[in-house]
């Protein structure tokens, strides 16, 4: 495990290569379907502020196209032009003006691109559905991802070389856009977790078929991003730990590939789950307060390398058990910090960890450690009393 944590619970550092975590939570990707041909706009630059101000030691950017036809939807963000190089940097230094790390997740959506903006994926661009016009999918297979949708064009070999070096040229602008960790988006039914599922790779070739061959595009992405990200820098990989339908990807096959994900240069595995059908197919996978804790718990155990537990985290108390207890290093926030961008200030009020306010904008700081003691604090004693 390259991680190195000084000591347990959700406010102590982590090092993990040449960079320090100033704590373990970190923002989640959250697509925003704002970006205009694929560079981010004013809205995400508002959208970062408020978690880096927020106090997150990590905030990384939505699904981010290595390739254009990679995109989710005409909205969705890209790096796959040099011409993305300068917005992205702008991202990278809210998070670095306000003592926190800046992410890039990089993604390829394969055969869910092309969509609407109205549901994030899912529903396909038609001659019908708007101005914006649809355009061709690709997959390792020709395997449509509902009924009555498109058929992704199944790649050759030699395509499939050129998305990997895509990805490579994707990380190159990462790195010059000043970000410090980049996570490979292999989770949620996208081309890469397309590559490992049997539920979308029939493929015959050495792409196809034994979970070495399924999982030899991931490698090969990994690799290529490697070459190209240097190697003091963090490199994330999210993977869905299991696909959560019949005859789908299984958490033992995670293991697997979470093994070698660390002797390919992967730091941490962020443990996500699902994707690969249409919600209403996933029968196996029970959504509950921190339900995907337990993949990144027996990954980080059975694979020795470091996690990231996400989905329905929601309470500071539950997140710093995780960590302390060893189920994850990292815990990754979506909704919890859309609906309390200052989640990680409160939390460190909760537990203690910064009784001075230290953690808060020295420019909001003193107003209110002193409103907190005079009023928030007699109020409880108050009511105690009562
Ligand atoms: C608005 C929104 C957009 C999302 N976009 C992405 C994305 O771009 N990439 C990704 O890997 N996950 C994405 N997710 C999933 C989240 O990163 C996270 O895994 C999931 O929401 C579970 O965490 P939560 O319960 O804290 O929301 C998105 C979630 C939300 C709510």
């Amino acid at each position: 495990m390259q991680a190195n944590s000084s000591q347990n619970g959700l406010f102590s550092p982590i090092e993990i290569r040449n960079l320090t975590l100033k704590n373990r939570i970190v923002a989640s990707a959250m697509c925003q379907y704002s970006a205009i041909r694929g560079a981010p706009t004013n809205w995400h630059l508002d959208h970062h502020a408020l978690f880096a101000v927020g106090g997150v030691a990590l905030g990384f950017t939505e699904a981010t196209a290595v390739e254009e036809r990679g995109r989710i939807t005409h909205a969705c963000t890209g790096i796959w032009d040099d011409c993305h190089i300068e917005p992205f940097r702008q991202i990278a230094e809210i998070y670095h003006r306000n003592g926190a790390l800046a992410g890039m997740q990089l993604a390829h959506a394969g055969r869910k691109a092309s969509c609407t903006i109205r549901s994030g994926g899912g529903e396909y661009l038609t001659e019908t559905s708007g101005p914006e016009p649809k355009w061709e999918t690709i997959a390792p297979s020709s395997i449509a991802f509902g009924k009555n949708e498109a058929f992704p064009k199944e790649l050759t070999q030699p395509e499939i070389q050129e998305v990997v070096a895509a990805w490579a040229e994707a990380a190159r602008r990462t790195e010059e856009a000043g970000f410090d960790v980049l996570e490979i988006h292999g989770a949620h039914g996208y081309l890469i977790n397309q590559f490992l599922s049997p539920i979308t790779n029939g493929r015959k070739d050495k792409y196809g078929g034994s979970l070495a061959n399924r999982i030899r595009f991931a490698l090969e992405v990994v690799d290529a991003v490697r070459s190209n990200w240097p190697s003091e820098k963090p490199l994330f990989f999210r993977l869905s730990s299991i696909d959560g339908v019949a005859d789908g990807w299984t958490i033992e096959e995670s293991i697997q590939l979470a093994k070698l994900l660390g002797e390919h240069g992967v730091d941490v595995v962020d443990c996500s789950a699902g994707g690969i059908l249409h919600w209403i197919d996933t029968q196996l996978l029970t959504v509950g307060e921190g339900y995907q804790v337990p993949y990144a718990e027996r990954i980080r155990s059975e694979a020795q390398i470091a996690t990231m537990a996400v989905g329905l985290i929601l309470s500071a108390s539950h997140a710093d058990q995780i960590i302390r207890t060893g189920q994850a290093d990292l815990i990754a926030l979506a909704r919890t910090i859309l609906f309390d961008p200052f989640w990680t200030l409160h939390a460190a009020q909760e537990l203690g960890a910064d009784p001075d306010f230290g953690m808060w904008p020295k420019q909001y700081r003193g107003s209110l450690s002193s409103w907190y003691r005079r009023s928030f604090l007699e109020s409880l004693q108050n009511e105690k009393q009562r």
